[in-house]
């Protein structure tokens, strides 16, 4: 089979290469996805540079979901029901992912998907869909109205966004460009605000206050984790979930000492941990049917297996415009 093979956690386009490897044998356990289409998320960026929470032993296959069929199985029920099937699979934690024309993985990583969803879309239902039904959901428990979010243009801001709208939530979503605002507004929504505008810090405070917006979801770090967290009234509450501006998370000491602001982590992994089995399914379930609305991902782009440096290249210069997927076969 044809793969995306990583060689060094540098980010350097040479460290990742299109090799011919040996189609894995599935134990028990474990299924053989034949892929057939792999999205391009931040996750996979930072992966690629040695900066995600998961390294793994080197040279390694990157991509952290994809879509496929179950083309073999190991000799266990669990796995024995999903040979032939359609799944949207997540890469397991220390071997290849899904930049591959096959991918091995656990059976638990595969959520079979209904006739209705196309593989490429289906490709995308794992890492943002998720991770926007549970930060919308962290809201709705602790009893929140209205929350901050950044880098609201993204996908999974755009997710937030429509589940929001959805729930009868109101957000204050902040970008950094003027386009980026604009296509938030042609969405619906209320209050959004530039990060780079001169009154932008006034703006935020007196939104924050108006809508008693204590939550926000933050995915940039650095400054603007500081800016935000300023913002909120006092208690207020900043779960980080992404670091697109790849720096430390910054905060005045004073709103955690005097204020009792809070900043927490947030990973999908382990939320999805702390859920059964069951609760997952029917969590699959619940997304796959929001899939082609609520939580659907724009595609700006597809492109074969051998050209992932261009839709790595044309994902990081244009992100806002949408998924870059890499398609097999
Ligand atoms: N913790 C978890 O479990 C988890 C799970 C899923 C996703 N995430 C995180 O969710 C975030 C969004 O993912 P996505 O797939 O929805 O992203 P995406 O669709 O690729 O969009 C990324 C967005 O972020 C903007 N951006 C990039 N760098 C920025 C910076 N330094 N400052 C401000 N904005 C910046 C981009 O704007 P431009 O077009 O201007 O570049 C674009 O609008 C990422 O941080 C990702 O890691 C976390």
């Amino acid at each position: 089979m044809q793969a995306a093979v990583l060689h060094a956690y540098d980010g350097a386009p040479e460290s990742l290469r299109i090799e011919a490897r040996s189609v894995p044998k599935p134990e028990r356990g474990q299924v053989l996805v034949k892929m057939s289409a792999a999205p391009i998320n931040p996750s996979d960026l930072m992966f690629l540079k040695g900066l995600y929470g998961v390294q793994k032993p080197l040279p390694v296959v990157p991509g952290w979901e994809g879509a496929g069929r179950v083309v073999a199985t190991g000799d266990d029920w669990l796995s024995r029901m999903l040979l032939g099937k359609r799944v949207a699979c997540a890469a397991p934690n220390q071997r290849d992912g899904t930049w591959a024309e096959y991918m091995l993985t656990s059976a638990t990583r595969c959520v079979p998907l209904n006739d209705a969803i196309p593989d490429e879309q289906g490709a995308m239902l794992i890492v943002n869909p998720l991770t926007a039904w549970a930060l919308i959901d962290i809201a709705r428990k602790d009893g929140k109205r209205a929350f901050v979010q950044t880098a609201a243009a993204s996908a999974l801001g755009r997710m937030l966004l429509r589940l929001s709208q959805r729930f009868g939530l109101e957000g204050i979503h902040i970008v950094r460009r003027a386009e980026q605002a604009e296509l938030l507004r042609t969405m619906g929504a209320r209050h959004v605000l530039n990060s780079e505008t001169p009154d932008f810090d006034a703006r935020l405070r007196e939104l924050c206050r108006q809508l008693d917006a204590r939550i926000a979801f933050e995915a940039v770090s650095g400054m603007l984790a500081a800016r935000v967290l300023k913002a909120m009234p006092k208690g207020s509450r900043l779960i980080l979930y992404g670091a697109l501006s790849e720096s430390p998370v910054m905060a005045d000491p004073r709103d955690l000492i005097f204020e009792q602001k809070r900043i927490e982590g947030f990973w999908l992994a382990d939320w999805l941990a702390g859920r059964s089995v069951l609760g997952q399914i029917r969590l699959g379930k619940q997304v796959q049917h929001a899939l082609g609305d609520l939580l659907r991902s724009e595609i700006a782009g597809k492109y074969p297996l051998r050209e992932v440096h261009r839709a790595l290249a044309d994902y990081q210069a244009s992100m806002t415009a949408g998924k870059r997927l890499i398609v097999m076969g």
